[in-house]
C-alpha cells in the first residue's frame, strides 16, 4: 500500500511496503491444458512421492485436487530436496505445465492430461509419518476421530465440507430473497423441552444455579415473532444429551424457521421449494413438485413407520379384521385388542427365501418385541389351501386364507410375513423387517424420495409414566379451535397441527403452527400434567409474552447435517461433522469433556459426589 505524502511523519518503511506476493499463483486441482507452457507456483501436502530410477514423481494435493509434479537430475538443487521430502510433507513447488507423454494420462484425475515438470522446490514443513496413509481403504473410525486433521486431509472429506459450505450458502441466499432475517438466539439459556436431557452449565455468579444449552432454539424464535420480526431463521448448534446412533449427534445443527401470518399449507409450500432448489443448485437433483403427503395415520399403515423410505416398494396390508374370529390365538387375541394390530408384510419372490433366512428374519423381529413371525408361501395361487405353504394354514378357516390372499394382492412366489401384537410392537417390527427385506433382496431403488407426513397425534400415552407426552413439543397447536374441546378422554384421539420433512427414511425436517392463545397454551400444559406452578417456573416468560400480542406463527427445523449426510450420499452424520463426538458423546481429539480442578468447582461451588477418575 503506498502511503499519501500528507502523512510525511509516517516512517519511511511504510512508504516502502510492497503489496504481499501470494505465496501461489494456482490451486493443485485447477491446472489443466490450458495453462500448458506456463510457469506455475503451488504449494500443497506431497500425496504420494514415487522415485522412478533416476525421475521422482510427487503427486502435490491442496483442496481443490491433486496434480503431479516430476523433478529429473537436471534441476540438481530441486532434485536433491525431492529425494529427501516424505508423504505430507508440506511443500511449494515452481515449475513449467507439460503434457503428459502418450500413454501416461491418468483419466481419473482432473489434471491428469498434464504434468508439472519441476524447477524450484522448498521444504515449507516437515511431517511425521502419519497415523494412517490418505487413501488406506478400512482406517478404524476411532483413527480418524483422533487424528480428525488428518483425516479432513482425504478428498472424500474435503467434498463433503465443500458441499456443506454450498449447501449453507444456498439455504442463506435462498431465505434472505425470501424476506428471512438471520436472528441469533442464546447459548446459555433455560431448558427447552424437545424430550432429551439437557447438557447444563453451572453459574458462578449464582451458586447452585444453571445454565441449559438449548436443545433447540424453540421459545426464542416462538419470542422472536411476538416481537414482530416475521420470518426468522438461524443456522444452529442445538444440544441434546440422548443415545447416539448414526444420525444422531450430541451437538448437532439445525436449520431453524418460523413465520408469522402463515399457515401450515403456506409454510409447507415454501420450505419444499426451498429443498428443491437446495437439491437443485448444489448437486443438480429435480426433487418432486409437490412432496407427497401421508398423515400419520396412513404411514403407519402402509409402512410400519412415520418416516418412511418410499424407495423401498414394500407395504404393510392390515388384516386384523380377517382374524377376529380365528381359533389361533396368536392372531385372534391382538385382533380383538384395540390397541392390537394383525398386519401382513407381503414380498414378492420371496418364496426363495431359504427356512434358514425366515428364521433369521424371526430373530431379526424379536429385537423390536415381536413373539414370532408367521409365513405363508404362496406356491400356485389358483390351488387355493393347497397351493400354500405355511405353518399357520391349519389354524386358519378358508375364508380367512382367502381373504389374506386378495387383500395382499398375492401372485404366486410370494412370501407373506404376518405380525401380531400391540400395534407398537407390530409397527416397529414389520416396519423394521420392511427395510430389511428391501435391502437384502435389492428392492430399494435409486433416487429421492421425499414426502411430508402430517395429522400427527397431539398427545402420546406413556405406560409406564402413566401421563401422556406431547408427540412434537407442548407449542404445537392441536387441530381444535377452542381450548376447550380438548379433554383427558378424547387427548388420545387428538391430532396436531404438526409436519415432519422425510427424505429416504430419515426425518430431515420437523415442525408445526403453535400456540398462539394464552387459554389453549395453559390447556396443554394441564394435560400433559405441568402444574400452573410448573408451567410459570418454566416458561414464565412465554406465557407472558402470549398476553402481550402474539401473532399466529409455525415453523419448522431441519437437521442440517442429516440433509448433507443424504446428499452427499454417507451413511454416518459424523462424516459431514468437521469435529463429532463418539458413541460416548466424547471426543478423541481433545479428549473432552475432561475432568476439572478442584479450584474451578470450589468457584462454582459443586462438590462432587464421588471422586473424579484420574
Ligand atoms: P426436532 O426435535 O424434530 O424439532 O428437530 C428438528 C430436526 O433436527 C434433527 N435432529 C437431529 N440431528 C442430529 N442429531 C440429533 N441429536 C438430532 N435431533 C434432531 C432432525 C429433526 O427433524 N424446535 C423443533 C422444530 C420446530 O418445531 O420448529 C425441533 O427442534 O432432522
Ligand atoms: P406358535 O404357535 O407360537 O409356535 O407359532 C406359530 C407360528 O406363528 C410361528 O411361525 C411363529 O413364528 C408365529 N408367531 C408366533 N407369535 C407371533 C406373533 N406375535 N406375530 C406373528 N407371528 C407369530
Amino acid at each position: 500500500m503506498r502511503i499519501p505524502h500528507e502523512f510525511g511523519t509516517i516512517p519511511q518503511f511504510s512508504v516502502e511496503q510492497k503489496e504481499p506476493i501470494p505465496m501461489r499463483s494456482h490451486y493443485c486441482g485447477h491446472i489443466n491444458e490450458s495453462l500448458t507452457n506456463e510457469t506455475i507456483t503451488l504449494c500443497g501436502w506431497v500425496h504420494h512421492r514415487r522415485d522412478h530410477g533416476g525421475v521422482i514423481f510427487i503427486d502435490l494435493r491442496d483442496r481443490e485436487g491433486i496434480v503431479q509434479v516430476v523433478f529429473d537430475p537436471d534441476t540438481q538443487d530441486a532434485f536433491a530436496i525431492a529425494e529427501k521430502i516424505r508423504n505430507e510433507y508440506v511443500i511449494k513447488i515452481t515449475g513449467r505445465v507439460r503434457a503428459r507423454p502418450e500413454g501416461t494420462e491418468n483419466p481419473d484425475l482432473l489434471t491428469g492430461q498434464i504434468e508439472v515438470l519441476g524447477s524450484e522446490l522448498d521444504i515449507l514443513n516437515a511431517a511425521e509419518t502419519p497415523p494412517f496413509q490418505l487413501d488406506e481403504p478400512h482406517i478404524h473410525e476411532d483413527t480418524r476421530l483422533r487424528y480428525r486433521y488428518i483425516d479432513l486431509r482425504r478428498p472424500e472429506m474435503q467434498a463433503r465440507f465443500q458441499l456443506r459450505a454450498k449447501v449453507n450458502r444456498i439455504i442463506r441466499g435462498f431465505l434472505d430473497e425470501q424476506g428471512f432475517w438471520e436472528v441469533e438466539t442464546p447459548m446459555l439459556t433455560k431448558a427447552t423441552p424437545e424430550g432429551a436431557r439437557d447438557y447444563l452449565v453451572p453459574s458462578r455468579t449464582q451458586p447452585g444455579h444453571f445454565f441449559a444449552l438449548p436443545q433447540s432454539p424453540q421459545l426464542f424464535k416462538q419470542l422472536l415473532m411476538m416481537s414482530g420480526m416475521d420470518r426468522y431463521y438461524q443456522i444452529v448448534r442445538c444440544f441434546r444429551d440422548e443415545d447416539l446412533r448414526a444420525d444422531r449427534q450430541p451437538e448437532f445443527t439445525q436449520l431453524d424457521i418460523e413465520m408469522s401470518f402463515i399457515d401450515e399449507t403456506l409454510l409447507r409450500g415454501l420450505m419444499e421449494q426451498m429443498v428443491r432448489h437446495i437439491f437443485k443448485e448444489s448437486i443438480g437433483v429435480t426433487l418432486a413438485a409437490p412432496f407427497p403427503t401421508l398423515t400419520y395415520k396412513e404411514a403407519m399403515q402402509l409402512y410400519g413407520s412415520d418416516k418412511p423410505d418410499l424407495r423401498n416398494p414394500l407395504q404393510l396390508t392390515d388384516v386384523k379384521d380377517l382374524m377376529q374370529k380365528v381359533e389361533f390365538k396368536v392372531f385372534s387375541v391382538p385382533a380383538n385388542d384395540p390397541n392390537g394390530r394383525v398386519a401382513a408384510l407381503r414380498v414378492p419372490k420371496g418364496k426363495e427365501l431359504s427356512r434358514k433366512q425366515i428364521d433369521d428374519y424371526t430373530d431379526f423381529v424379536a429385537i423390536y418385541g415381536a413373539k414370532g413371525l408367521a409365513y405363508v408361501k404362496v406356491n400356485d395361487i389358483t390351488k387355493g389351501r393347497e397351493g400354500l405353504q405355511s405353518p399357520i394354514l391349519k389354524f386358519l378357516p378358508d375364508n380367512t386364507i382367502h381373504g389374506i390372499l386378495e387383500r395382499t394382492k398375492a401372485t404366486d412366489g410370494d412370501v407373506i410375513f404376518f405380525g401380531a401384537d400391540k400395534a407398537k410392537v407390530v409397527n416397529e417390527a414389520l416396519g423394521a423387517l420392511r427395510l430389511k427385506i428391501g435391502e437384502d433382496l435389492n428392492l430399494v431403488q435409486q433416487g429421492w424420495k421425499p414426502l411430508w407426513v402430517i395429522d400427527f397425534p397431539m398427545f402420546e400415552w406413556d405406560d409406564k409414566e402413566n401421563r401422556w407426552f406431547s408427540l412434537h413439543h407442548p407449542f404445537t397447536s392441536p387441530n381444535v379451535q377452542h381450548a376447550a374441546e380438548i379433554t383427558a378422554e378424547n387427548a388420545g384421539q387428538c391430532l396436531s397441527r404438526a409436519y415432519d420433512m422425510v427424505l429416504n427414511g430419515s426425518e430431515i425436517g420437523g415442525g408445526s403452527i403453535r400456540i398462539h392463545d394464552p387459554k389453549m397454551q395453559s390447556t396443554v400444559f394441564e394435560l400433559l400434567g405441568i402444574g400452573t406452578e410448573e408451567a410459570r417456573e418454566k416458561f414464565g416468560f412465554l406465557l407472558d409474552a402470549l398476553k402481550y400480542g402474539c401473532p399466529p406463527h409455525g415453523g419448522i427445523a431441519f437437521g442440517l447435517d442429516r440433509l448433507v449426510m443424504l446428499m452427499s450420499g454417507s451413511t454416518s452424520i459424523r462424516d459431514v461433522i468437521a469435529f463429532p463426538k463418539t458413541q460416548t458423546a466424547s471426543c478423541l481429539l481433545t479428549a473432552a469433556p475432561s475432568s476439572a480442578s478442584e479450584a474451578q468447582l470450589r468457584e462454582l461451588n459443586i462438590k462432587l459426589r464421588n471422586k473424579q477418575p484420574g
